[in-house]
């Protein structure tokens, strides 16, 4: 006889509040990992033990957070839906009415709807490296539980409007100073929870009863529109702590609410949400979840120009031994020279303490030898852009490397397997491709080999990690995800030019999208010499693909490179320090459209914006067909992170679905009439 299977015994709940009590005082714990986001188990909590707590008739309730910080916010994977009960506003609400006062114990990031949770309780203490923020308006969003309302009635409303707009974290020290923290403690929380609560102080009037004195907003107001760029969340804090001032807590906080469930659906925040999460997903590959990453401590770096040095600053700051290896002494130490002026610009800003900086410079060696490199466990090449320099820095450098230690190119353009074929060791060689200054660019372009190994991979994907970069994976082409897309954008640009847009025209454009320039504006800023080099090895190669305007070829000839050439001339004329729209460059496009027999034509800014988008989203669509990409939002993060497209527009693939596929193949269509055979449309413009 078989006997029916029991039914699986029912998992209890893992309770994520739990209340424990004391000689009349109680501690409330969240454990909500990663992060104690204010889900709906977490409020289901809080409410549950505020009941509790109360009911015990506790003198106090010091609320803590397990794990490695209290709450960084409300839950974001809630918010594409109706959120369900009991709402944040309504606990903090209670927390704040409660009989029994509560303490908030803070470490961590203490952000979002985390530092409105803290708000609501009598006093705050926290460890000294805690930090405060409302980061919502970086998720296109405005606080949603009090933030706004509460903020500024504790610190003021000048420095809770710029917490609100600028979604900027602030240290405890800061946070103290504004008057937002009863007691910062060095230690054990549970000593200094302890200490506070046998001196008591009398219990401060609840902080949704206080008063907000009015403040000039004027200033901050016009310092928020001018970064914001087009975003709207920011703004709209601003506005929203405004009303601290103005309205009773009950009113001001209804609209608060209100603006954020309504912001929730908006584009921006969409977007904004979609890289969020993508942002996590890309740089974590799945097929390299289970492969343990090698450790990495000494970084060998072939090369100290400005892209050598951002890169062993980068290193430097994450604590790894650098050396930069150059090719005579004198070029080392110039190399070293630029590295030393990194970490010195670094604390002169404050962003550093000498402590940090001397660690820095201590960790960094400068020679021309590249038997330095042999204990290196990985080796980033930074040469100049030619396959052939850059093979002879791969042969020396394996000459003296371990087998197992990475061996990475820094190449913008070229094919790592032509860099590394046949060398010794081939599982170890790959493409890590920083942006400049790599000091401060976060994307990093991981480019693997047909033989890359996955612990190569899984070794560069943590090692980017640890820098505080943005590895992104990208296949084999020219220009890989990155600047294969800025060739279309560039080479669409091009075309208007030469049919008759001003180059000033198409800047203009591009930076009412949002962009933080034009494509001529950010062609002067890098010089104009290496996508120059870049096409002659295109055209020399019969890879360029199509109809060629070679008057950025002309502005190369005439030294006119860019801001940083001797003749501090590009497409502007930067001689005054700003750029200029140049007379002399308007002359010498016209006259070129008369040699070439074009009949000038004129562009809108919106056709302008759609001809160039859709260059940009038919090269993406074809980088995903070829398997360059792994998915739309990799390709997001390439262009937020290292381009400049406004992450509030999500990247340009979230921005060609919300402006409707239709018009895009409409304009791509125009693109196509404008310069036969010269584009390769994509599955979704085909026919
Ligand atoms: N809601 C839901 N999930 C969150 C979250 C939130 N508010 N904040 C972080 N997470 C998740 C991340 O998605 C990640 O999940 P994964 O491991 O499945 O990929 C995990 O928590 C760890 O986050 P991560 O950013 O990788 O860790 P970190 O230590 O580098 O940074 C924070 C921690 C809190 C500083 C950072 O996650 C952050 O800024 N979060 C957003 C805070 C925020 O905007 N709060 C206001 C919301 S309105």
């Amino acid at each position: 006889m078989t006997t029916p299977s029991a039914p699986p015994a029912s998992q209890p709940e893992k309770r994520v509040v739990t209340v424990a009590i004391e000689n009349g005082h109680a501690l409330v714990t969240i454990d909500n990992p990663p992060v104690n986001a204010l889900g709906v188990s977490v409020r289901k909590g809080l409410m549950d033990a505020l009941a509790e707590v109360n009911d015990a008739g506790c003198t106090s309730a010091a609320l803590v957070c397990a794990g490695k910080t209290f709450v960084a916010g409300g839950d974001i994977s809630e918010f594409a839906g109706p959120p369900p009960l009991p709402h944040l506003p309504d606990v903090l609400d209670a927390i704040e009415a409660s009989e029994t006062p509560f303490i908030a114990v803070m470490h961590g990031t203490v952000l979002g709807g985390g530092l409105e949770l803290a708000l609501a309780c009598a006093w705050r203490l926290a460890d000294a490296n805690t930090r405060f923020g409302l980061p919502e308006v970086n998720l296109g969003l405005i606080p949603g539980a009090g933030g706004t309302q509460r903020l500024p009635r504790v610190i003021g409303l000048e420095p809770a409007a710029r917490m609100a707009a600028s979604g900027k974290p602030v240290s405890a020290k800061a946070f103290e100073e504004m008057g937002g923290l009863d007691l910062v403690f060095s230690g054990d929380p549970m000593a200094a929870l302890a200490s506070f609560r046998d001196a008591l102080p009398a219990r401060p009037a609840k902080t949704s009863t206080r008063s907000v004195t009015d403040a000039d907003l004027t200033a901050l107001k016009a310092e928020i529109a001018k970064s914001a760029k087009g975003a709207e969340a920011p703004l709209i804090a601003l506005e929203t702590t405004a009303l601290a001032a103005r309205l009773p807590f009950a009113e001001g906080q209804a609209i608060e609410r209100q603006t954020h469930l309504d912001l929730r659906q908006s584009a921006q925040s969409r977007a904004l949400r979609r890289l969020f999460f993508a942002n996590r997903a890309v740089t974590r590959p799945e097929r390299l979840r289970d492969i343990e990453a090698a450790k990495i401590e000494h970084v060998a770096i072939v090369g100290g120009g400005l892209m050598g040095a951002g890169i062993a600053a980068a290193c430097l700051a994450a604590g790894h031994r650098v050396t930069i290896i150059e090719r005579d002494s004198a070029s080392a130490e110039a190399g070293r020279g630029r590295v030393e002026a990194i970490i010195a610009k670094d604390l002169a800003s404050g962003r550093i303490g000498e402590d940090k900086a001397e660690a820095r410079r201590a960790k960094l060696e400068a020679g021309d030898s590249y038997a330095a490199a042999f204990d290196a466990d990985i080796a980033i090449e930074a040469v100049f852009e030619d396959a052939d320099v850059k093979r002879a820095v791969f042969t020396e450098l394996v000459a003296v490397m371990r087998e197992d230690a990475l061996v990475a190119t820094n190449t913008s353009y070229l094919d790592p397997n032509l860099i590394s074929r046949g060398l010794p060791g081939q599982g170890r060689f790959l493409g890590l491709h920083f942006f400049s200054p790599a000091n401060i660019m976060k994307l990093v372009e991981v480019v693997g080999t047909d033989a890359s190994s996955a612990e190569t991979m899984a070794t560069a994907f943590a090692f980017a990690r640890g820098l505080g970069k943005i590895p992104v994976e990208t296949g084999v082409c020219d220009g890989f995800i990155g600047n294969r897309i800025l060739s279309a954008y560039r080479r669409q640009a091009d075309y208007m030019v030469a049919d008759g847009a001003s180059p000033y025209a198409v800047d203009a454009a591009m930076r009412s999208l949002g962009m933080p320039m034009g494509p001529y504006e950010l062609q002067d800023l890098t010089g104009l010499q290496i996508s120059w080099a870049n096409r002659k090895r295109q055209r020399a190669a019969g890879t360029w693909p199509g109809r060629y305007v070679d008057i950025a070829d002309r502005l190369c000839e005439m030294g006119r490179q860019g801001r940083g050439s001797a003749a501090k001339k590009g497409w502007y004329d930067h001689t005054a320090g700003k750029g200029a729209p140049d007379p002399e460059i308007e002359a010498m496009v016209a006259a070129w459209r008369e040699e070439q027999g074009v009949t000038p034509k004129t562009f809108s800014n919106e056709e302008i914006v759609m001809r160039i988008m859709a260059a940009i989203v038919n090269e993406a669509n074809l980088i995903l067909e070829e398997g360059i990409a792994s998915s739309d939002t990799a390709v997001d993060i390439v262009w937020t992170e290292g381009y400049g497209f406004p992450k509030h527009l999500g990247g340009p693939m979230f921005w060609a679905e919300e402006t409707g596929i239709d018009r895009l193949r409409e304009a791509f269509a125009d693109v196509a009439a404008q310069s036969p055979g010269s584009w390769k449309p994509a599955g979704v413009f085909k026919g």
